[in-house]
């Protein structure tokens, strides 16, 4: 049964960060009250007439959210597909996103966050049904969407028990199936860190130019120095412990190994994008950063920070972080548990936003008549 005003959201987030996420959630949302609640996957109903479609959700922890309109439940994939064509929302959204929960913790076991090949063969069944079915337009599924767009998402929350329902891609995690951008995770790295940087750069808008001076406090073993210098950055990686020989003998790569507080501060004075991944407290974090950009030698424009959540109250702290962060003269502070952190969080400091990519707008077009939709086995890259 479809909703025609949908009351309840559904709200996707890491394996096992449900209980925190519902706590931040109902602090911030008072007109929101708790649902249904599955590993990776928790609903709300909202009680406050005026939440429309444009409603923000605020929350570090939520990776994406949306609308529900109901969930299809049968014994076989057919039957749900079926159910799920038959949504009025279906027949009309250009973009289809089509995702299963989280299993586990990302990086365990080899599990990496992002459309699954039982997903991309359910957005199959999706494409075809929507072939057999009059009237409707033609579909994208699985793409990156246009910023604004409304896309329709289809949540694999059991094998027999998908959750339907909408979204609109208004910032750049919302654009992506399930919030997750498309990565490829098959590329060999020194560390899934190279993962979390590459994120944090799309969702952030922070773009690192070749030439570029970035340093990493934490930086060993060394997968976000190796995707910087991929990027043509010149980079410094400050860090006790030892680093991968291929970074170390890489031409643009300096070694500082000692602790951040050891270094003279004015060595960063050339330093553009400063990024820290200590295994310390987010304060801990945030005192060293202090130190760092507030030396009248020191001028970076943004820092990219991985904070370790050693225990899941520190969430409750993010907005006296946040605060932080502005009163050293950022203006534009943002935080994210990202697809690919872990037990973390990743908060950014830019000085101006003027400082940061625009999201591309994509003109929009009206559905059209329906020609084949479009499923990729393998999804481009995000931009
Ligand atoms: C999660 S690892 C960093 C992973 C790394 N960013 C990468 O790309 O592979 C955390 C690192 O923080 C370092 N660390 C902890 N305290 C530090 C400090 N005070 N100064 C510099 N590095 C520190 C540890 O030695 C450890 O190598």
């Amino acid at each position: 049964m479809e909703n025609d005003k949908p009351k309840f959201i559904y709200v996707i987030c890491q394996h096992g960060a449900e209980k925190t996420l519902r706590e931040e959630v109902l602090a911030n949302h008072a007109g929101l009250k708790l649902a249904f609640s599955r590993p990776g996957f928790v609903t709300f109903k909202a009680e406050e007439a005026s939440l429309g479609d444009n409603f923000a959700l605020k929350s570090t922890l939520a990776r994406t959210w949306g609308w529900s309109l109901g969930k299809a439940i049968g014994d076989s994939a057919d039957a749900l597909a079926k159910q799920i064509v038959e949504s009025s929302r279906f027949s009309t959204s250009v973009h289809v996103h089509v995702w299963e929960r989280d299993p586990t913790l990302p990086g365990k076991n080899g599990f990496e966050p992002g459309v699954s090949p039982l997903a991309t063969e359910v957005a199959r069944m999706l494409a075809e049904a929507n072939e057999h079915l009059a009237g409707s337009s033609t579909k994208q599924f699985n793409r990156v969407a246009g910023v604004d767009d409304c896309i329709f998402d289809v949540v694999m929350v059991e094998p027999n028990e998908w959750w339907y329902g909408y979204h609109i891609a208004s910032h750049a995690a919302g654009r992506w199936p399930g919030g997750v951008p498309i990565i490829d995770t098959k590329v060999e790295t020194f560390s899934r860190a190279y993962f979390k940087l590459k994120e944090a750069l799309l969702w952030s808008g922070i773009t690192i130019q070749s030439g570029d001076v970035c340093a990493e406090i934490g930086s060993a073993p060394g997968g976000a120095c190796q995707l910087l210098l991929e990027m043509g950055a010149t980079v410094i990686g400050i860090d006790p412990a030892e680093m991968e020989d291929e970074i170390l003998k890489h031409e643009q790569f300096t070694h500082v190994r000692k602790r951040s507080s050891e270094v003279r501060k004015k060595d960063f004075s050339q330093v553009k994008w400063l990024v820290s991944d200590m295994s310390v407290t987010p304060t801990y974090t945030l005192d060293a950063i202090e130190e760092i950009v507030s030396h009248d030698r020191v001028s970076v424009t943004g820092v990219i920070m991985t904070m370790k959540l050693t225990d899941w109250k520190l969430v409750s702290e993010v907005p006296a972080l946040m605060k932080r962060a502005r009163d050293l003269g950022f203006k534009f502070v943002r935080s994210r548990q990202l697809a690919f952190n872990r037990r973390e969080f990743c908060m950014v400091a830019v000085r101006d936003r003027f400082a940061l990519r625009k999201s591309k707008r994509v003109k929009k077009v009206a559905p059209r008549p329906k020609k084949k939709s479009k499923v990729e086995d393998k999804p481009r890259e995000s931009e």
